[in-house]
Parts: C-alpha cells; structure tokens; sequence
C-alpha cells in the first residue's frame, strides 16, 4: 500500500479532509514547520505520527529543506502533500520529490500565485474564483495542474467569505487528487496532466 506524507504550518483543514477521506493509501506521517500548528493535534488524536521541522532553527533555506526531506524520507512515503504548508522550498528539495510533490493552492492558478489570494481576487474583480491543486515545480504556484475547482464571487463577498467558500471546494478537490495519485492513474504529458480511466478534473460549485 502506498504511503502519504503531509506537510502543514497551520490550521490543517486541508489535512484534515485527506485523513477522512478512506484514501487507498496510508498516512505514514504529518510534519509541520510550526511546532504550534494547529494540525498538529488532531493528528495526534488519530493516532498518525508527527514530526515538527521549526524552520526557525536553522540558518539556512537550503539546511532547514535538508532537515525536512530527512523527517520525510524517515516514512519513506511515495507522495508529499503539502496541505497549508506556508515555506517556500527550494529548488533542490523540489527536484528530489518531484512528480510525487503536490500542493494544493487556493485560487485558480495561473491566476493569483503567492498570498493573499482572496483579497486580490476581489480587488481583481473578477468573478470566478477557486483552488487548484497542482504537481510542485521549483516555481512557486506552477506546475502540472491535477485539478481546479471554480467558485463565484458574490456581491457582498469579503476575503473571509470567499475563502469559506474556496475552502469548501479545496476539501473536495484534494482528496479526489491524493486519490487518483495514490492509485496510479496520473501522468504528466508536455505539462499537462492525464487521469488515466478519466475523472472530473474540473469542480464548478455554486454559491
Ligand atoms: C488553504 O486555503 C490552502 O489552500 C492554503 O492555505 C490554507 C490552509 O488551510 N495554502 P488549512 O491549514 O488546510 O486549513
């Protein structure tokens, strides 16, 4: 059976929804850069271990992504979900996992790479919104993108409406990726990801 790492700094909702999700694959571990990230806790509560990489601790980008593939590589897990996981990684780290590296970004990549995703949407204007989730490339918020999920943005919306609204659709979206990785049916053509045997690679929800 396959294994599945998860990397978080915070909340972990996103987290949250891979564990409850009866995946075909097992989480071999839940590591934070935080040692106070939320997450942390309710993976505890199910019994999944945790590792906590406090970037802090380390001088270097290049010594604190050192240490995070070691806590990795220590579950030797076929798939690194990061779920929240708010450091950038550098190029190094990345090409070590990649085409088993997936994050899940909330907005509608390539639109609104980086933070404060929600609150450029509404000053943008436009009025589609949403989440992507995507294979890792050393650019930030690039990638191969696995599948996207659309939201409206309403009359009246605020950054914490909107993102209530994303959020929903990111707990939708992210296991249904995990899962289709975890069974073996992704492949990437000219950076364009395939599901093999087909599947929704786009969510549209209404308000
Ligand atoms: C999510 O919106 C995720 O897309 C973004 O940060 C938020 C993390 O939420 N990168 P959670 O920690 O998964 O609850």
């Amino acid at each position: 059976m396959k294994s599945v790492v998860i990397l978080i700094s915070g909340r972990g909702s996103n987290m949250r929804s891979l564990v409850e999700a009866a995946l075909p694959g097992r989480i071999a571990a839940v590591v934070a850069n935080r040692p106070d990230a939320q997450g942390l806790e309710y993976a505890r509560g199910r019994g999944i271990a945790t590792e906590v990489v406090d970037h802090k601790a380390f001088a270097t980008r290049d010594a604190f992504d050192a240490a995070l593939g070691a806590a990795i590589d220590r579950h030797s897990a076929q798939l690194v979900a990061l779920a929240g996981f708010m450091r950038v990684l550098g190029a190094a780290f990345v090409r070590r996992y990649e085409g088993r590296l997936l994050n899940i970004h909330p907005s509608l990549l390539p639109a609104f790479p980086g933070l404060h995703t929600h609150e450029r949407a509404l000053a943008a204007g436009v009025k589609i919104h949403g989440a992507t989730v995507h294979f890792v490339t050393p650019e930030l918020d690039h990638g191969p993108i696995v599948v996207q999920a659309a939201v409206p943005v309403l009359a009246g919306d605020d950054a914490e409406t909107l993102a209530a609204r994303v959020l929903r659709q990111e707990h939708v979206i992210y296991p249904r990726a995990v899962r289709w990785f975890l069974e073996g049916r992704l492949a990437i053509e000219n950076g364009v990801v395939r599901v093999a045997g087909g599947g929704a690679q786009l969510e549209f929800a209404a308000a």
